[in-house]
């Protein structure tokens, strides 16, 4: 799959812009500010309907316009699809495909993958588990069409028995059926969240160990789900059963804290190097490519997945990584995606053997192929 126009208007810096590509790897040049990560943003955005760096539609649409337009071909092997997504400043987004209008997001997010990497990815192994916890949840966001649901359903059942929690510790004497009401449905939602994480991770973790020992030749790297009762469950059978006993034990710290304490919220992904903790020994340079092998492990399950090759959105990624590292990315992509690569400066890719099939140049909001 890969995308063969994409069409611009007023979104962020760019008043009107409209780009042909070509499937293999694209590089995109620009100095700072000028529009490279704004360009990966709409494709990404048109590929899953929101930012990759979690911004608003008030943020995206053009200081001083009223909505942004973006359009989207992309050629697949069962054909060609056309994604039009309109953002407008009083809301009432709208969403075409074919030019038929689509209601939910779940109706279009399949067409065109994507999985993009930036900068900010350092996060996802140095940042706190939220972070972690929000890589699986994006995948399986688009993996399984049962699980945004799923996820809403368990964060306001969680925000129930919190806020009764609360009226609790002020009045203890106060209902008991209820809680148990609301911790039985919420045992129930997160035992399901965590079991699709679980599988996730399983059908993830040697393909990681495979990147990094890629990377850093001989490395042993680990990728495992902790649940927050400080155990990795054995099996899926003995998630809720373990759940159920903790969140019993931790009742009391619950009412003290006045919050649930246990559950998927407050699970960890586990990211090893040597069997020490990447987040806190890893060095900068093997925190990155961490990252950088947890997006292409997600490029490989999403492939696996949805049976059409994502786009691979690299945003500067290389003025951090080394010659050989270099080498070695560019090699393990080959021709199997089209891949964006952004970059400051060309010479990035000095010493590199890459084959690319379009040259862009960003400057202030406009782009030109080279
Ligand atoms: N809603 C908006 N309206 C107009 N301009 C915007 C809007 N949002 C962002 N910009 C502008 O877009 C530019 C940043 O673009 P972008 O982040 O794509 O740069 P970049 O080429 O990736 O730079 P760097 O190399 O520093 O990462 C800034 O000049 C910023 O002011
Ligand atoms: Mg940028």
């Amino acid at each position: 799959m890969f995308l063969k126009n994409l069409e611009l208007k007023n979104y962020r810096n760019y008043k009107h812009a409209q780009l042909n590509f070509d499937k293999g790897t694209i590089l995109i040049t620009g100095d700072n500010g000028q529009g490279k990560t704004n360009l990966l943003e709409s494709i990404y955005y048109l590929s899953c309907g929101k930012s990759h760096r979690g911004s608003s539609t008030r943020e995206i649409i053009h200081a001083q316009e009223n909505f942004a337009l973006m359009r989207a071909e992309a050629v697949a092997e069962d054909g060609k699809k056309r994604i039009e997504i309109e953002l407008r400043r009083e809301g009432n987004d709208k969403i075409r495909v074919d030019k038929v209008y689509r209601k939910k997001k779940s109706e279009f997010i399949n067409i065109m993958p994507a999985v993009v990497f930036s900068p900010d990815d350092l996060s996802l192994v140095k940042g706190g588990p939220s972070f972690r916890r929000s890589y699986l949840d994006g995948i399986l966001d688009r993996a399984a069409r049962d699980f945004p649901g799923l996820r809403l359903r368990y964060q306001k059942t969680l925000a129930q028995r919190n806020s009764l929690i609360n009226s609790m510790t002020h009045h203890p004497h106060k209902i008991n059926t209820t809680l148990k009401v609301w911790t039985e449905k919420l045992i129930s939602y997160g035992t399901t969240i965590m079991a699709y994480r679980m599988k996730l991770v399983e059908a993830i973790k040697d393909d990681f160990a495979s990147h990094m020992d890629y990377f850093f030749g001989g490395s042993d790297a680990l990728m495992g789900y902790m649940a927050s009762w400080q155990q990795q469950p054995e099996s899926l059978e003995d998630v809720e059963s373990q759940y159920r006993k903790h969140m019993e034990k931790n009742l009391k710290k619950d009412l003290a804290m006045a919050t649930t304490t246990i559950g998927p919220h407050r699970d960890e992904i586990i990211l090893n190097l040597e069997g020490r903790n990447l987040r806190n020994y890893g060095s900068q340079g093997q925190q990155r490519l961490a990252a950088l092998s947890m997006r292409l492990c997600e490029l490989m399950f999403l492939f696996q997945k949805m049976g059409k090759s994502p786009l691979f959105l690299l945003d500067d990624v290389l003025s951090e990584l080394d010659l050989l590292r270099k080498k070695l990315l560019i090699e393990k992509l080959g021709d199997r995606f089209q891949t964006m690569i952004t970059a400051t400066n060309i010479h990035y890719l000095e010493g590199v053997d890459i084959d690319i099939c379009g040259k862009y140049v960003v400057s202030g909001g406009s782009v030109q192929r080279l």
